[in-house]
Order: structure tokens, then C-alpha cells, then sequence
């Protein structure tokens, strides 16, 4: 096995030891553990002879000059969500930078710039792609004003972070751009069922993200009458149960209730307001949409049903994203080239090139997970697997470097 997947291996291991959290991986935008991995990665790429800037949001990018300034970009995100595994997002950045390194003093006809994107998952602000949106000059300003949940704008968070909230918003869109690779685990089973260690992207999903709150009175817990309360809970119970029964039948969609903010959150206190995240999907954005109104009215019965106010935001709306046809093509043939079938296989998890699909070729790499479990401590990836997906991608530069020789 290949020294390169071993280090990227043992890379992994070592940012997965930069948290929040002292008892598991938890890195969100803006974050000291963020700082601290930014600072790691950024040594690795001078040595690797990149010139590395930070940009205006705190993408951290690697630049390796080629021949030519049009740029190809590899690259995948270093924030996780709470109690996160090693992989989701690290490896891509590992592989890329891994794949730079051996290129040594070799020039490709194009440069290559390795970017560790500072915000995909969105935990902090509940809404995804902060990193690539800025990367891509497409960032939409009015999320600024979003604040995370002490009140902190991401405004504020972008300065905190060094970087210029100011110049985010009417950013040229990015140019001369040959395209955008990333690699990234699974993050479900099919490659697992199918006995294959690597497969290419065919499109990923949209979703919507919405932030919810139902606003009602507190109270006694041990006074008020049951007929007279206006228990913020007991209406987002009712909502999360809505959620699960309309998502359930499918085909295909699916709906998360994953956090639950319970105020003031006392025992002995009825709860007079509840603010809840609601992340819905769908391989049709037509679809999708339909659901998420049906949705809101559903809200706004339960809310207006138990006399209580509703808030609904919108916090992030994506469309579901097809894979560069182009481009992945010289990347089904890099992985047949290292004696792998080249499945096609759609992707259910959001990913930073479904921003670079704006503004670049985009095509998308997965490595097979244990499980495919993902989201989860449990995360794992084998190194064989990671070798097959470091040669793809070397094989892939050359492939690229061949048609533009
Ligand atoms: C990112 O992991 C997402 O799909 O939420
Ligand atoms: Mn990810
Ligand atoms: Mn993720």
C-alpha cells in the first residue's frame, strides 16, 4: 500500500484529535479547534510547495502554479457537525493535498489549487456551503445577519475568524476555473453492497433548511391548568411527529428534526418557546418544495390550534445538482484505468461542489465507508480504499494534463 494513503491516513487521525469538545469531534465555523486545524493543514502545504492564503470567509487554499494560471480545484471541508467522525470532509482535503505532494517539481499544464473549505456542514448558522458559496463569489450577503446561538452574528463570526464579512458580498464570481474534483466518503452502503473501494458522483441533492419556532407563555408546572397552558413543546412534538408521517410514505424524500432548542428549560417550568431545525431533501427540487409548504401549513394549524406564534426562516435552499458530465468522465476513466469498475451513484449528502457547480466542471469522487455510516464517531475508512482513491485521482491530473499537452 502506498506511503501517500498512509499518511492521509494518519492525517486524518491527527486533525480528528482539534475539537470543541474534549470528549469527541466537534469543529464549527469559526471555531478555535477550526484556527488550529487551518494552521496544521496550512504547514503541510508549504511544505508541499503551495503558497497558501486564507480568503475572505477563512477557506484556507493551497495554490500550486502550473504551466498555465487556469485552475483546477480539489478540495472538500474541515468543520464537522457535533460528534462527528474523522473523515466527512478531512480525507477529501488530505487526498488533494496527498495528490499535490507527489506531483514534487513536476509542472502540469494547469494550476492546481488545494482548498480546505471552512464551513459545508452549517451547524453554526444553519445554513451549508458558507465556504464554497465565498470560494465561488456567489455568497449571499443577506446571511450576515444570521446569528448563531449566542446571538453572534455571522458577521461578527466572520471578523472573529480574520476574515472581511465587507468584501464577501459582491465578490467577482471565480474565473478560469477547468473544473472542480472532490473526494469524499460515502456516506451510505451502496459502494459497501457492491464490493467496490471507489465510485463517481452522478448528482447531489437538494435540501431545504428551515428554522422553526413555536412561541407560546411560561409558567408553573405545578399551578397552571392543563386547558390553560401554551406549552411551546407540546406543539413541536406534534410538528416533528408531521414531519416524520410526511416524509415517511417516500419515494425518495427525506426530513430530519435534528435540534431542539427548549426554553427556558426547567423542570418545573412549562416550556414558552421551542426552536427547532427542520432539513429536508429530495433528488427533485419540485418535490421538495411541495413538501416544505406543506410543511409550513402544517406549522401554522398546530401553532394557531394551541394558540401559540410560529416563526418559519428559511435558512438555506439548494437545488439538487447534476456532476459535469465532462469531467467525470476522465474520472470513470481514471478509475477504470486502476482496474476498478466505475460505478455512477447518486449522492443523498450535500457537498461542496454542489456550490462549485456554479461557477466550474464539477465531479465528485466517494470512498467507501464501513457501515456507511457517517455523522457518527463511528465513521471509518480502510487505507486500501484510500490508496485506490489516491491513485484515481493522481491518474486523473494525468489524464487532465493529457488533453491539454
Ligand atoms: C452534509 O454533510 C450534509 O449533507 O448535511
Ligand atoms: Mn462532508
Ligand atoms: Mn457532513
Amino acid at each position: 500500500m502506498g506511503t501517500a494513503a498512509k499518511t492521509v491516513m494518519e492525517r486524518c487521525e491527527l486533525l480528528g484529535g482539534l475539537s470543541e469538545d474534549p470528549d469527541g469531534i466537534f469543529r464549527p465555523y469559526g471555531s478555535g479547534s477550526m484556527r488550529e486545524v487551518n494552521r496544521l493543514v496550512s504547514g503541510w502545504m508549504r511544505s508541499a510547495g503551495l503558497s497558501v492564503r486564507t480568503d475572505a470567509v477563512g477557506n484556507l487554499i493551497g495554490r500550486y502554479e502550473g504551466e498555465a494560471p487556469e485552475t483546477l480545484v480539489l478540495g472538500s471541508h474541515l468543520d464537522t457537525v457535533r460528534d462527528a467522525g474523522k473523515y466527512d470532509g478531512v480525507l477529501g482535503v488530505m487526498i488533494a493535498l496527498s495528490c499535490v505532494e507527489q506531483l514534487g517539481e513536476r509542472r502540469l499544464p494547469f494550476s492546481v489549487e488545494v482548498v480546505a473549505f471552512c464551513d459545508e456542514e452549517g451547524v453554526r448558522f444553519g445554513t451549508t456551503y458558507l465556504g464554497s458559496s465565498a470560494f465561488s463569489g456567489r455568497f449571499d450577503g443577506r446571511l450576515l445577519d444570521f446569528g448563531d446561538e449566542a446571538g453572534i452574528s455571522l458577521r461578527e463570526a466572520v471578523r472573529d475568524f480574520g476574515g472581511e464579512p465587507g468584501t464577501l458580498v459582491g465578490a467577482a464570481p471565480r474565473r478560469n476555473l477547468l473544473g472542480y474534483c472532490e473526494v469524499h466518503i460515502e456516506q451510505g452502503p451502496v459502494l459497501e453492497h457492491k464490493n467496490l473501494p471507489v465510485g463517481v458522483v452522478a448528482g447531489i441533492q437538494g435540501q431545504s433548511r428551515v428554522r422553526v419556532s413555536f412561541t407560546g407563555g411560561a409558567g408553573h408546572a405545578g399551578t397552571v391548568p392543563m386547558q390553560n397552558r401554551r406549552d411551546a413543546l407540546c406543539a413541536a412534538s406534534e410538528f416533528v411527529l408531521e414531519v416524520e408521517r410526511a416524509a415517511k410514505p417516500g419515494p425518495d424524500v427525506v426530513a430530519t428534526v435534528g435540534e431542539l432548542r427548549v426554553l427556558p428549560g426547567a423542570s418545573n417550568v412549562i416550556p414558552s418557546s421551542v426552536v427547532l431545525s427542520l432539513d429536508l431533501r429530495h433528488p427533485e427540487d419540485a418535490t421538495r418544495k411541495r413538501l416544505r409548504d406543506a410543511l409550513e401549513e402544517r406549522a401554522r394549524g398546530i401553532s394557531t390550534a394551541r394558540g401559540l406564534g410560529l416563526g418559519w426562516e428559511v435558512r438555506q435552499e439548494s437545488a439538487a445538482v447534476p456532476m459535469h458530465r465532462g469531467l467525470s468522465g476522465t474520472l470513470r476513466r481514471a478509475v477504470e484505468s486502476t482496474g476498478v469498475s466505475p460505478l455512477e451513484l447518486p449522492s443523498g449528502a450535500g457537498h461542496d461542489a454542489a456550490g462549485m457547480a456554479a461557477v466550474a466542471a464539477a465531479a465528485m469522487l466517494f470512498v467507501r465507508c464501513r457501515g456507511g455510516v457517517s455523522h457518527n464517531p463511528a465513521e471509518s475508512v480502510e487505507e486500501a480504499d484510500v490508496a485506490v482513491a489516491v491513485e484515481v485521482v493522481g491518474e486523473f491530473l494525468r489524464r487532465l494534463a493529457e488533453e491539454r499537452a
